[in-house]
């Protein structure tokens, strides 16, 4: 959720204050309701902190002439307390010597806020965080690293914290317990963050955390602890991510730009798995040989928001290619719940981040419960890769826009991929069935590129209309009612405008009661086994004045008996069709929020990763 930065160097830099507002800018994501930096200098520390955007805090910034040696930055999701300049982050002790950043939540703050009053400690904020910098503080006696060791034995809770002591300049200390944070081996200085784009710029080459982790960084050296002093060897892992692919190139918003990898993002997941010759499905690195995969009765798969409607999509096609009974569960759930589970269900966790925190637990909740797991995931090394059995990366690259495009495109490559795999393991799939399937999705790629080309304009004129609505419904049936919800989601995130996914069959039962001039219907009815059904469904909704935008197929004319606006796009198999269709719906989202005038990339009240429950 919040975002951490740390930069320790050799000599002091003029670039300072620029190094630590552009690793924040790449953070911006994970949270923007307020901003701050703290700077050591020699007489003691800068804090500059300013609620909204960081682009106040680059504004106030403006003029700050410092150079120096370290310093820490955030920007934060506001948990406890509201996002004010008092509660922004960085946090110090009473003494402003001791200066904390924090991403997570204290469980147990006000019981430590309690005792710390007693000791006569007094507090400025309303956050959790503070309470960690006057723990530090109380048993500080000339050692920081001894310092932050005995306040971590006092938390609970998630946090990844990072904190500097004006008297002890050469060096920060990192934490870890549930939230993310790693660290980056510079040259001539070294980084702290909670995500990697923070400190692309500067260098590749990283170590995560693991919960109960410690870390003493100074401009040389990255030395990792248990939290009780026991040294931790890790090697360094070079990260392949460029920072070209976390820059808008040319587009006015990153959603924009992501929506336009999608074909990019799509043959990557596919590259190196599918064989030249289409025969055989390679996928090695999800540790699972063949004789455990036809020995699997079920499959799990937990998942969030934008990925877990990917995981619907993916039980479509396992259940259909491999016949396997598949489960997908919203992981916020399938942890509170006493899931059952066993050496025969393959629990699968879908993760854009590999850090969302329901996720997580459930994965690691279903490994404690003796099932293999795996992971689908586009961050490498992230949480969630470093629990499951194995990992079938998405390579989508950087995904920095809140609200999720390419990575869920990646994530339907990799399902598809899976199925199949699953498919032929399981005797389901034969050579001929696999070439046809594997040529479809080589040729995926190039008609995402048409149906992008080929709707952008329509979709513009389909977005001025619906843009003065307050409430919207997404229907569509089979494999495409993932679709539908995926499509209401990307609308309700960043438009505001109220959007509810139904399957289309599920109308009479219910929201048709909504139906009337003022609740357009966004459908998705390309060629399908179900097209007579969703049209039928379509006349319900005409015949009660309802305003209808569909999506469906090129050559397709009947559908104007039915449908106020069309959106067409290119011919494919009902399986593949999920990849097409979900373009012009994000599209729609997209131009609908611009029109609006909102902030596309980055949302009111929401963060890129949610690393808390
Ligand atoms: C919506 C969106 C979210 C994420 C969800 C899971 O556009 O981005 O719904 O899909 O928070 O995040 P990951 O995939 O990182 O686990």
């Amino acid at each position: 959720m919040c975002g951490i930065i740390g930069y320790i160097g050799h000599e002091p830099t003029a670039e300072i204050v620029d190094i630590l507002l552009d690793g924040l800018q790449r953070l911006e994501y994970r949270g923007y309701d307020s901003a701050g930096i703290a700077i050591m200098t020699e007489q003691g520390l800068e804090i500059q902190r300013e609620v909204g955007k960081l682009s106040n805090l680059v504004r106030k910034t403006a003029n700050l002439d410092i150079s120096s040696r370290a310093g820490l930055g955030h920007t934060r999701w506001a948990t406890h307390g509201r996002p004010t300049e008092y509660n922004a982050h960085p946090h110090t002790d009473g003494q402003r010597q001791i200066v904390v950043v924090h991403n997570g939540i204290i469980e147990n703050y006000l019981d430590l806020k309690q005792e710390l009053k007693a000791e006569g400690h007094s507090f400025v904020s309303e956050t959790d965080t503070e309470i960690i910098a006057h723990l530090i503080e109380y048993y500080y006696q000339g050692d920081l690293k001894a310092a932050v060791q005995q306040t971590l034995k006092r938390l609970e809770g998630a946090y990844s914290i990072v904190v500097m002591h004006a008297k002890e300049p050469n060096y920060l200390v990192a934490a870890k317990t549930s939230s993310p944070l790693l660290l980056g081996q510079g040259q001539g200085a070294n980084f702290i963050a909670s995500d990697i784009p923070a400190i692309l710029r500067h260098t590749r080459d990283i170590i995560y955390l693991e919960d109960g982790e410690m870390a003493v960084v100074t401009p040389d050296k990255l030395e990792i602890f248990r939290i009780d002093g026991t040294p931790v060897e890790r090697p360094i892992q070079h990260i392949d991510w460029n920072l070209v692919a976390a820059e808008k190139m040319g587009f006015d918003h990153f959603m924009l730009k992501e929506i336009h990898e999608q074909p990019t993002a799509f043959a990557q997941t596919l590259a190196g798995r599918l064989s030249e010759n289409s025969q055989r499905i390679f996928l090695d690195e999800l540790n699972l040989s063949d004789e455990k995969l036809q020995s699997i009765q079920r499959i799990v798969i937990v998942a969030c928001g934008t990925a877990y409607y990917s995981g619907m999509v993916g039980r479509y096609l396992i259940e259909q290619l491999a016949r396997v009974p598949v489960e997908v569960e919203l992981a916020s759930e399938f942890r509170y719940r006493d899931p059952i589970l066993d050496e025969k269900t393959l629990v699968i966790a879908i993760s854009q981040s590999g850090e969302t925190a329901d996720t997580l637990t459930a994965i690691k909740l279903a490994k404690q419960q003796g099932s293999p797991t795996l992971g689908i995931i586009n961050v490498k090394g992230s949480a969630i890769t470093r629990v499951t059995d194995g990992t079938l990366y998405i390579h989508a690259g950087p995904e920095i826009a809140v609200a999720s495009t390419k990575a869920f495109m990646a994530m339907l490559a990799a399902v598809y991929l899976l199925a199949l795999h699953l498919g032929q393991v399981r005797g389901h799939v034969d050579q001929s069935a696999l070439s046809d399937h594997a040529r479809e999705l080589r040729r995926l790629p190039r008609l995402m590129e048409e149906t992008l080309s080929k709707v952008e304009g329509r979709v513009q004129e389909v977005a001025t209309r619906l843009l003065r609505y307050h409430h919207s419904l997404y229907l569509a049936r089979g494999i495409n009612f993932p679709i539908a919800l995926e499509g209401a989601l990307k609308l309700k995130e960043i438009s505001y405008i109220h959007a509810e996914g139904y399957a289309a069959g599920e109308l009479k039962h219910g929201p048709i009661a909504l139906i009337d001039p003022l609740m357009p219907v966004i459908a998705v009815m390309t060629e399908s086994a179900a097209y007579e059904k969703v049209f039928s469904n379509l006349q319900e909704v005409r015949a009660r004045e309802g305003l209808v935008f569909a999506v469906a197929t090129e050559g397709d004319e009947r559908v104007n008996e039915v449908a106020d606006e069309v959106i067409h796009v290119p011919a494919v198999p009902e399986l593949f069709s999920p990849v097409i269709n979900v373009l012009p719906l994000q599209l729609l989202a997209y131009y609908v929020a611009l029109r609006r005038g909102y902030d596309v990339d980055q949302p009111r009240n929401l963060a890129k990763s949610v690393t808390v429950e």
